[in-house]
């Protein structure tokens, strides 16, 4: 496979590996543009790009904002703070605005699962999903599948263990679709209030028990409690949750000795990732970062015709 055969990238769900590994493969070579000196080359130049980001965001934002830079794409976003949005703009109405004013590619995070999809229905516009709801974030999916790739070779027979809060996590779930696509095995470790119902059928097995779920891990990918997101008690407290299911040097070394630790931040240190190991040697959260650049420069490459 060449190019891809779509116009929006709204989730891993339904991307076949072959798609996973054309975006990867381009998105290694653009990291060989990000190692450069001299960053911006003009593969995109005249091509226009929105972003809205409907919900707050460090590394997703900057990171597509640094991919059109690196490519040479004009880009204009805006945040909710700011937005029309904060004055009670529907979402259909927000589509119809950017429908007529016609940017080549939209890229949108949203509180609501599904919006980038009903954008995607309604505008001629590519899309790319920057994270909606609880449902997929497919660029974090990307990137971490990446960034493992990089250090493994490959993702096929690997051992994922994602633990954390696996209710709230659009990373969740598309770290498993992805991972499971490319021939790991994932299992998820979370208090029995943090699993959805019916996540087996997503591909991945549950294991309540943590250090069940880490031993011979060769990836321990740790989730941020979503605390902003629990509107009701999940669990007793956040010294029990740590307890219960914090990751700490103790329970990585139940995993492989070469194991990968990941999150995909903002973290919340001390809660479920001790510090000792999120700056540890067998970090590579922040490997995770520049790695992002490079997918959501790959996407916009791909899906912009950059090699036309
Ligand atoms: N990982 C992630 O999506 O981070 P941000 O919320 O900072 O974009």
């Amino acid at each position: 496979m060449t190019e891809l055969q779509r116009k929006d990238i709204l989730g891993l769900e339904d991307m076949s590996a072959d798609e996973i590994s054309l975006i990867l493969d381009t998105a290694q070579s653009m990291r060989e543009i990000i190692d450069r000196p001299i960053k911006q080359v003009p593969t995109l130049r005249g091509r226009s790009v929105l972003s809205l980001f409907y919900e707050s965001s460090t590394r997703t934002k900057i990171s597509f904002d640094l991919a059109c830079r690196y490519l040479s794409a004009g880009s204009v976003g805006v945040a909710k703070a700011g937005s029309s949005l904060d004055k009670g703009e529907s979402l259909r109405d927000t589509v119809r605005n950017v429908e007529v004013m016609g940017p080549e590619l939209v890229i949108m995070r949203h509180p609501s699962g599904g919006a980038p999809h009903y954008l995607a229905k309604n505008v001629d516009s590519a899309v790319i999903n920057a994270g909606d709801g609880f449902h997929e974030h497919p660029t974090q999916g990307l990137l971490d599948m990446l960034t493992v790739r990089q250090r493994k070779g490959t993702l096929e027979g690997l051992k994922v263990a994602i633990v954390g809060d696996i209710f709230h996590s659009r990373v969740a779930r598309s770290d498993i679709w992805g991972f499971s696509h490319m021939g790991s095995e994932v299992v998820i470790s979370a208090p029995s209030t943090l699993i959805p119902p019916g996540i087996e059928e997503t591909g991945c097995r549950v294991e309540p028990d943590v250090e069940a779920a880490v031993r011979d891990a060769d990836v321990v990918c740790v989730l941020r409690l979503q605390l902003e997101r629990q509107q009701q008690s999940f669990f007793p407290s956040v010294r029990e949750y740590h307890a219960m299911y914090g990751i700490d040097a103790r329970r990585l070394a139940l995993a492989k000795p070469d194991a990968l630790l990941m999150h995909p931040g903002p973290m919340n240190r001390g809660v479920e990732i001790t510090s000792e190991i999120a700056d540890g040697p067998q970090s590579i959260i922040l490997d995770q970062v520049p790695n992002g650049v490079a997918v959501r420069m790959a996407l916009l490459y791909l899906l912009l015709g950059g090699g036309e």
